[in-house]
């Protein structure tokens, strides 16, 4: 693939680029924005280093991906309610995002994307895993695609919803929590192989933080395959691994990708602003 604007560099055999050449704090024209758009489609994850971006900002470059969407649970920025703090002090244990999921799955419309901008992180830790989907169904046998296909999954926050996050305010102790008695009432049902409306590919399509069930079939019923899923999506060589530094924007597509947030940075600060982009309904 040939980029003229910018500058593509794989992180790893299986998804995610750095790209470089770029100010994000301005404008962009319509071949950079092309450019920028083509490598996320391509490489799931993207990451700009030593950007400097206000809320205001970070809004304005997701406009680019698409509408950005309210988060359920935490509590926008003034300046921007798009975007979120995710904080996690030095004296607190909790993270957010702490396992394997795609972001808020439990809605009907989840969305594409997601920009996680880092303001403060620690010396060491705190890194975020990336898994490809995509390759996750791809390499699944054909008889295993062929029982996929006919099944849906029953996603809801009441699960374990951003990694615990349900008693936020004892995980995280400066992060904002709102409509926490919500969690119960999100719920949607999504196929467990979605075809990704842009570029057509397959991937698998659910998580151990929201997705509780198939559809007619129970709990118990579904955990083993559930289990194993889950498990082969996040088999090493799927993986990427993004090492954050302050001024670092990560762009993620939720469509063909996994996330977990590593919490191994016990003592130490960690505040991201987080964007998300409304998606269509998954199919
Ligand atoms: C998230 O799951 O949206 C947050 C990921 C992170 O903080 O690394």
């Amino acid at each position: 693939m040939t980029y003229h604007r910018i500058e593509v560099t794989p992180i790893a055999g299986a998804l995610g680029a750095e790209i470089a050449g770029v100010d994000l704090s301005a404008p962009l024209d319509n071949s950079t924005a092309e450019e920028i758009h083509r490598a996320f489609l391509a490489h799931h994850v993207v990451v700009f280093r030593d950007q400097t971006l206000t809320p205001t900002q970070q809004v304005a470059f997701g406009r680019q991906f698409g509408t950005p969407n309210e988060y359920p649970f935490v509590e926008g920025l003034a300046e921007a309610p798009e975007v979120i703090e995710i904080l996690k002090a030095e004296g607190d244990t909790r993270n957010f995002g702490g396992l394997w999921h795609s972001d808020t799955s439990y809605l009907p419309r989840p969305p594409l994307g997601t920009l996680l901008y880092a303001r403060e992180v620690p010396a060491a830790g705190g890194d975020t895993l990336f898994a490809n989907a995509r390759l996750a169904y791809e390499t699944l046998s054909a008889g295993m695609q062929a029982l996929l296909a006919g099944l849906r999954g029953v996603n809801s926050a009441a699960l374990r919803y951003a990694g615990g996050r349900r008693d936020a305010a004892a995980g995280n102790s400066e992060m904002k929590a709102k409509g926490v008695e919500r969690a119960d009432a999100l719920e949607a049902i999504h196929p467990i192989v979605r075809t990704h409306p842009e570029t057509g590919q397959k991937s698998l399509y659910l998580n151990g933080a929201h997705t509780m069930r198939f559809e007619g079939m129970t709990e118990a019923e579904s955990k083993p395959l559930i289990d194993y899923l889950c498990a082969h999506i996040a088999r090493p060589e799927f993986t990427c691994r993004v090492r954050w530094a302050a001024d670092t924007l990560v762009v993620w597509d939720n469509r063909a990708t996994h996330h977990y947030a590593l919490n191994d940075y016990h003592g130490h600060r960690r505040r991201m602003h987080r964007l998300t982009i409304e998606g269509d309904v998954p199919r």
